[in-house]
């Protein structure tokens, strides 16, 4: 049964989401690019934990120790997405594609190297999978792409019209690997809500993740035109875990569909509340702070009904679960844990892009 306890062993750990017991066919070698990355870090183990052989690909933009718990136990091939060496795909069975630039400032600081990794690349893979008879390809893609439609709950059918590098980049990777389906290529595409939830390789970009490390390290958490905004959100272990239904479920329920994997929708106003709460029954204060709206703010709901309806899936870990998670598990870490830029995608990226020619003149002179 899947592990929902919180690291206290409470409540929710009988609960199930509808992941199936038991993996289907055990054994099998699936291929996770990206799989070093925050949901990478989360779901492999339990790819392990069902029985299956995993082979990450990864640039390890995020460094390799956050996969120091199953390191031994996976194969790591080192490698790009847009040049994934000819044997990475030997005796692989599936594939669960997470690799790219995952959020839209990332994809905004460099939207070429963005469509490459999520666009081209996504494709390519899709290609090389119908060349080696690989059939299943889940693809973590994001609700973001519902972002700008009018005000209302969107369903997988709705007509998207993504404008941004990230969302438009991700449509065309869905594209294309639906086209494939025809070419006996049993995509299932997975519109992943924001993620919530702990992982080895944190993310503190994340708005739940945020506000728990504002929380803890100011005491004060911000809303952007007093936070009203919407957001379909997911906890990490149910996004893993819908990753591997969609890997698992028979082709004829899920070739070519698409999924949105949302546990509930939320107005930031509202989980600055659950986190500001949460944190004050440590006895820690906390104060909101009503602030002018960014210039560019998202606002969507997304229905998370077909998921349930078609595989019996429901993401089962609320936010107020996982916060208290977090808080058992972060609480007591120090400033420089929830400060580390690789915690935080664009800081980062920006970081390696500064340093960069200054190792390339140093290793020039050694
Ligand atoms: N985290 C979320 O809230 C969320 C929501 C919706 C969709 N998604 C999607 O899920 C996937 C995983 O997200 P995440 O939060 O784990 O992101 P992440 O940034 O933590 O992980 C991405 C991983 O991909 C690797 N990678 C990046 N570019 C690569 C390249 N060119 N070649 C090889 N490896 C490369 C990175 O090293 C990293 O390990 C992404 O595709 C993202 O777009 C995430």
């Amino acid at each position: 049964m899947t592990d929902f306890s919180l690291s206290d062993g409470r409540s929710a750990a009988q609960r199930s989401n509808g992941l199936w017991p038991e993996a289907p066919h055990p054994g099998q070698l699936v291929l996770v690019p990206g799989g070093a990355g925050y949901i990478g870090c989360v779901l492999v183990p339990r790819l392990l934990d069902r029985g299956y052989r995993v082979r990450v690909l990864d640039r390890l933009y995020f460094g390799e120790e956050p996969m120091a718990g199953f390191r031994d136990q996976i194969e790591l091939v080192v490698a790009d997405v847009r040049d994934i060496p000819e044997d990475a795909l030997d005796g692989v069975d599936g594939v669960i594609n997470l690799a790219g630039l995952s959020n839209d400032p990332t994809a905004e600081f460099n939207p070429d190297a963005n469509w490459q990794m999520n666009a081209l690349a996504t494709e390519a893979l899709g290609r090389a999978c119908v060349q080696r008879g690989i059939e299943r390809y889940v693809f973590a893609s994001s609700c973001s792409l519902y972002d700008g439609l009018p005000p209302g709950m969107h369903a997988e059918n709705a007509a998207i019209t993504p404008r941004a590098a990230y969302a438009t980049s991700k449509r065309y990777g869905e594209e294309r690997l639906l086209e494939l389906v025809d070419e006996g290529l049993c995509t299932v595409i997975l519109r992943n809500g924001t993620v919530y939830g702990w992982s080895p390789r944190m993310r503190y970009d994340l708005v739940v993740n945020t506000f728990v490390k504002d929380a803890l390290l100011a005491g004060k958490l911000v809303l952007h035109g007093g936070g009203w905004m919407w957001r379909p959100l997911v906890d990490i272990r149910d996004c893993a875990d819908a990753m591997i239904t969609a890997y698992e479920a028979p082709a004829e329920q899920v070739h070519g569909e698409i999924f949105n994997v949302v546990h509930s929708n939320y107005q930031i106003r509202e989980l600055a509340m659950i986190v500001a709460g949460s944190v004050q029954l440590m006895g820690r204060a906390v104060t909101l702070e009503e602030v002018p709206p960014l210039e560019l703010t998202r606002d969507y709901e997304c229905a998370n009904a077909k998921l349930s309806t078609t595989l019996g899936f429901i993401p089962r870990c609320s936010v107020l679960e996982a916060v208290s998670d977090l808080l058992e598990r972060i609480g007591s870490a120090d400033r420089a844990q929830l400060t580390d830029p690789r915690a935080y995608n664009i800081r980062w990226l920006e970081l390696l892009h500064e340093v960069k020619p200054v190792l390339d003149a140093f290793s020039a002179v050694l």
